[in-house]
């Protein structure tokens, strides 16, 4: 949560900080701030750093600072910038970054928790004047108690007394060509390019410039320079770094004609479902092959149990994998929520493999329960959207789900990248085990014709856009799924109500007559799914006792079921595939639902509130 984006070299940094900004507003939209050194200051040491230093902050969205900026103008190729998810404070102007200590000239913007700040504000006793609510500002004015003209070195005492998380940016204006950055819990991605630097918590701000990164890791504290990039760890050793090629391009992170980067990612899935399962697979063996498991056939065979973490979305995506794993590996399949998992006692050993699902990488919750995980003796595996993320480093193992940069807070085409990743791996269990190579040949034959199938169901947006319009006054749904789809239902759920703000529940359909069936009145739409497959008779008497309790109901059912328009007011159709594939189709209704649902009632799509896209608190 929150986003940090720095620059130094050559260019004019305003407009690389405000566009860096944009990139990263997912991670945090309550406010925003940008503070710059300016050139005039970069030959004289001594300036009087209020006439060096530029600082503009904003309540609000970026637009907002961007508002805010129209008409001033910075001769600056220094500057540091801030987009806020508050924890610690209101969100206020004088609570935004960046922060600076009492003579003004230490400026910083940091993204994580200062857990010590109330000591560490007593240690530091009356002299020092707050000018916000923040801990954030405390960690400035102790760089600032530490400082005797170094500011890498005052920056490393002050954060040998911190508790908490950072991704920290740190600037001084005595030192006009000098940016300190350290990362403990929070990422933080170094871009490389001629002459210059760039400092960001994702890869996003710089792909306009370089591909070319460093991932700073926990403990690790960077000076930069316009010239030079230096990296030691908290004891001040000097540490090598190796660079990393980010494959992400800078069109992928864009909305490319689209009004939001949420319908763009609906749209972008039929084409990064081939990203994520291209090589991945042996046609004539009938199996998958993810080489990144990193684990030999012996131990794979070992596996008695698997357990797959996650949160939100990808918790849903974990529960679709379970029905695969299930059916085609014949392994048993936990799944669990991380901020549980990571406070009750799993029961764990070295038969267990576990996986951590992760679009972003760097859930916090996500992030702890597999550390765990790793503690008890599991294999420790990461099913991960972002290349180098946090997860990505500390699983000993795993994939890429290939879904290219996910920027609505939404997460749309993580689901279903993630989700044929874990039909993947469950195919390649499978076959080490009692499956046989014609069904392995029939899935994959079948999932390489997701991606035109996934076109037909986007092909029928108008028509769900109008759904959306004539159900949107609705105050409350139920989604209803069985079997695989019952995930699919709590998807929906979930994109529902985090975009649009109305209430809505999922329910697996054979629970409904357990409670939820008294809800049910000619207020309360019901969405179920209800394709063709084994549990379709089931999943038909359910709808049923929805159309007896006169719930408007709105299906997703299979091309040709002509049954299921005499049982709803609106139908969707979706093509047929086999069981196990279904959440790839039947997930993008309803994700279209949503959108156009938040669109018609005028939501801020992409940035939904109180909402940040990638939660790195607890
Ligand atoms: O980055 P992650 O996949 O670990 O994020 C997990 C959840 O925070 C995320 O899926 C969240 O539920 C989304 N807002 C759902 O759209």
């Amino acid at each position: 949560m929150c986003g940090i984006v720095a620059y130094i070299g050559s260019k004019q940094a305003l407009p690389i900080l405000v566009n860096g900004l944009r990139r990263l507003e997912y991670r945090g939209y309550d406010s925003a701030g940008v503070a710059l050194i300016e050139n005039r200051s970069q030959s004289t040491e001594s300036r009087n750093p209020e006439a060096s230093i530029q600082c503009v902050r904003a309540v609000g969205k970026i637009d907002n600072l961007s508002e805010k900026l129209k008409g001033q103008s910075f001769d600056s190729t220094f500057g540091i910038a801030h987009t806020r998810w508050a924890t610690h404070g209101g969100v206020t102007e004088s609570n935004a970054h960046p922060h600076s200590d009492c003579s003004g000239k230490i400026i910083l913007a940091h993204n994580g928790i200062i857990e010590n700040y109330r000591e560490l504000k007593e240690k530091l006793g009356s002299s020092h004047i707050y000018k916000s609510e923040t801990d954030s500002e405390v960690l400035a004015h102790l760089i600032e108690f530490y400082y005797r003209g170094d500011l890498r070195k005052a920056v490393l005492e002050a954060l040998a007394q911190v508790c908490g998380t950072y991704g920290l940016v740190v600037m001084h204006g005595d030192h006009p060509s000098l940016l300190v950055s350290a990362r403990l819990g929070s990422p933080l991605v170094i871009g490389l390019g001629e002459q210059e630097y760039f400092v960001a918590s994702d890869a996003t701000p710089m792909l306009a410039y370089t591909k070319k990164v460093i991932f700073l890791e926990d403990g690790e504290v960077a000076e930069v320079s316009r010239e030079n990039l230096h990296i030691v760890n908290l004891k001040d050793q000097n540490i090598t770094k190796q660079t990393s090629q980010i494959e992400w391009d800078e069109a992928s992170a864009q909305k490319q004609g689209f009004d939001h980067f949420m319908l763009k990612e609906i749209f972008d899935q039929p084409t990064v479902l081939q990203d994520a399962i291209r090589g991945r697979y042996k046609t004539e063996e009938g199996t998958a092959h993810l080489a990144g498991l990193n684990m030999t056939d012996a131990e794979m065979r070992s596996i008695k149990r698997v357990i797959l973490i996650a949160c939100g979305t990808a918790s849903y995506a974990a529960m679709a994998g379970k029905y695969m794993f299930e059916r085609l590996a014949g392994i048993p399949v936990e799944v669990d929520v991380a901020s549980e998992f990571r406070y009750r006692d799993p029961i764990i050993d070295n038969q267990t493999l576990v996986f951590g699902i992760s679009q972003s990488g760097e859930t916090a919750d996500t992030l702890a329960a597999i550390k765990e995980a790793k503690r008890k003796g599991a294999f420790v595996r990461g099913i991960v959207n972002v290349v180098g993320s946090t997860i990505a480093r500390e699983t000993d193992g795993g994939t890429y789900i290939h879904a290219g940069p996910e920027l609505a807070v939404a997460s749309t085409k993580a689901f279903t990248n993630m989700t044929a990743i874990l039909l993947l791996y469950a195919l390649q269990f499978g076959r080490l085990n009692k499956l046989s190579v014609a069904t392995g040949q029939r899935l994959l034959a079948a999932l390489a014709e997701i991606p035109e199938k996934m076109k037909l169901v986007l092909a029928q947006n108008e028509k769900i856009k109008e759904l959306a319009n004539k159900y949107k006054n609705n105050p409350n749904f139920l989604f209803l799924g069985r079997g695989v789809n019952f995930p699919v239902a709590l998807e929906g759920s979930l994109k529902l109500k985090e975009i649009t703000y109305i209430h809505s529940e999922a329910v697996a359909g054979g629970e409904m007559k357990h409670g939820p069936i008294a809800l049910l009145s000619p207020m309360f739409p019901v969405f179920a799914i209800m394709t063709k497959n084994q549990l379709y008779d089931k999943m038909r008497s359910n709808i049923e006792e929805v159309k007896a309790r006169k719930a408007p109901i709105i299906l997703v059912a299979t091309e040709g079921d002509l049954g299921a328009a005499e049982l709803a007011q609106d139908v969707i159709f979706v093509p047929p595939t086999m069981e196990v594939l279904e959440p790839l189709l039947n997930t993008l209704p309803l994700q279209l639902f949503a959108y156009h649902t938040a669109v018609a009632l005028g939501r801020d799509v992409d940035r939904p509130r109180n909402l940040a896209k990638s939660v790195t608190v607890e």
